[in-house]
């Protein structure tokens, strides 16, 4: 009641065109207002407080400008700046600095007035992500970023190890793993901030994903040395038939003792984004057409039939068409069932789904990676309950974030009714889950929790980090673009 009357008096002010701008009226925040942060792009959030519904800030209304010089001449420096519009009176401004920049400039105006605070200006350089001119230590890393916390599936999967000697164990984790054509596996070592691989395998082209990330880290922060096993496949490896060796893997599972690292998806897109990759956490959320009042009460479903539930749900959607919209988009296991589940559909732009109001995350060989962006698009997330997990699982809280439905689908129908009559606390669960995306999954996210991982992993490792016979040293295929030459007397 108190909300409509103050609506009804801003309706006023704004009818005798009174319109003030104030810095209260928008919540401006995120890592890319730092300079020291430096990422492939930079973001911050812009969000309107609305105070009644026709006060949302349209984008007609927004005025972005990012601008800074070179470093050694007064022209401009190159920086791409991206606006994207989640439709709710919130917005993504991301920026991809292209070389070293100084005096770079935020201006944010919003109906040609100054949004309070700014322009802001850094007197000092940016860096952009081919640099590694000012690399941190860990612990400013980790304050810088303000990364908090090391998370708890970080200890979890720690507390097993209680003194790595690679002197020890690294002959024998290469005679128990190496299965080539079954088994792709790379030891890597970090020493001095180098990096250096040798792998097991006969399909070892996943490593570029796990280079890049440490290459991208090297240039930003200065890793203690160690050494480590990195499993390139899908599934998890170490089991309890075997001695428990440290071994990384981008996706866990309840049976296994992997330590789990963000998977090299949105590892890749953390990297890639405002580059080579279209779909990222960002990008999601800046290309969702429909707020969730005009989305379709069915749940959007494609994907591949790499397991038996996914068939499963084709079969179940068939009884309840009204409630889905969910087919196979290429039969690759199950070939010999493809008449009676096919026939296929063609390719659908992620975006797309959430035109629909009900996802549906099903494990594929393995936990489906693309959990992490079902969450972001904001609709409702039906997830299939899985002894498979990924590196946030552990943040998660069921009927809270998404829906649990049983690993047979058992329960499925009757949760999305539960859904369709309940269409408030439907949208405040997907709402939360585009909330929890955005507090653990962003890039800031990603970056930490590696930065995090391999500096409370290097504890546990006892035995003196040497470049192992037969390593190869790995090194950045981007042509260098700083030579760190400054005169860094204006630095910080
Ligand atoms: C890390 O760097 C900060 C800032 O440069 C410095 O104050 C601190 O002593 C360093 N910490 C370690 C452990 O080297
Ligand atoms: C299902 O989704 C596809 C892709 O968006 C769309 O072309 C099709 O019309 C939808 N089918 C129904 C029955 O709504």
């Amino acid at each position: 009641m108190k909300l409509n009357i103050y609506c009804l008096i801003m309706k006023i002010i704004i009818f005798n065109c009174i319109v003030y701008v104030d810095a209260s009226e928008y919540k401006i925040w995120g890592p890319g207002l730092k300079p020291e942060i430096v990422m492939p792009a930079r973001y911050f959030f812009i969000e309107s407080i609305p105070n009644c519904d026709t006060n949302l800030l349209e984008l007609i209304d927004l005025d972005i400008k990012i601008e800074g010089s070179k470093i050694d001449s007064n022209k401009p420096c190159r920086i791409w700046t991206n606006i994207l519009n989640r439709n709710d009176g919130s917005y993504i401004v991301r920026y991809k600095l292209y070389e070293p920049c100084i005096n770079v400039k935020i201006d944010i105006k919003v109906r040609g007035e100054n949004i309070k605070g700014f322009p802001l200006t850094f007197k000092y350089i940016m860096f952009s992500e081919d640099c590694n001119c000012n690399i941190h230590n860990v612990s400013s890393f980790i304050n810088n970023w303000e990364c908090g916390e090391t998370q708890t599936q970080i200890k979890e999967d720690l507390h097993l190890f209680k003194g790595i000697d690679f002197g020890k164990i690294r002959k024998r984790i290469v005679s128990t793993y190496d299965n080539p054509g079954a088994v792709s596996l790379c030891n890597y070592v970090i020493k001095n901030n180098l990096i250096y691989r040798k792998c097991y395998g006969q399909h070892v082209g996943f490593k570029m994903f796990m280079d890049n990330i440490l290459l991208s880290l090297t240039r930003k922060v200065l890793l203690p040395d160690f050494e480590m096993f990195v499993n390139l496949g899908d599934w998890p490896l170490v089991k309890d038939t075997n001695e428990i060796f440290p071994i990384f893997s981008w996706c866990g599972s309840k049976d296994s003792f992997d330590i789990v690292m963000p998977t090299y998806d949105i590892t890749e897109s953390t990297l890639e984004s405002m580059g080579r990759v279209m779909l990222d956490m960002l990008s999601v959320q800046g290309n969702v057409r429909d707020k969730w009042e005009n989305r379709h009460p069915k749940i959007f479903w494609r994907g591949r039939d790499s397991s038996r539930e996914r068939l499963k749900l084709i079969e179940i959607s068939r009884q309840y068409p009204d409630l889905f919209n969910v087919s196979l988009t290429n039969f690759f296991f199950f070939r010999n069932e493809m008449e009676k589940y096919g026939p296929t559909s063609k390719h659908v732009s992620f975006y797309d789904f959430f035109d629909y109001k009900y996802q549906i995350n099903l494990d594929g060989t393995v936990a489906a990676y693309r959990f992490p962006y079902l969450l972001a698009g904001g609709s409702l997330v039906f997830k299939q309950d899985s002894k498979y997990y990924e590196f946030f699982y552990n943040n998660l809280k069921s009927n809270m974030h998404y829906i649990p439905i049983k690993q047979d689908l058992s329960d499925l129908i009757e949760k999305i009714k539960w859904a369709v009559e309940n269409d408030e606390e439907a949208k405040t669960i997907g709402m939360h889950g585009r909330d929890f995306a955005n507090d653990n999954l962003l890039p800031k996210n990603i970056f930490c929790y590696h930065v995090q991982l391999f500096n409370e992993y290097s504890k546990k490792v006892t035995s003196t980090v040497e470049i192992v016979e037969g390593m190869e040293m790995v090194k950045s295929s981007r042509r260098e673009k700083c030579n760190c030459n400054y005169n860094m007397k204006d630095e910080l």
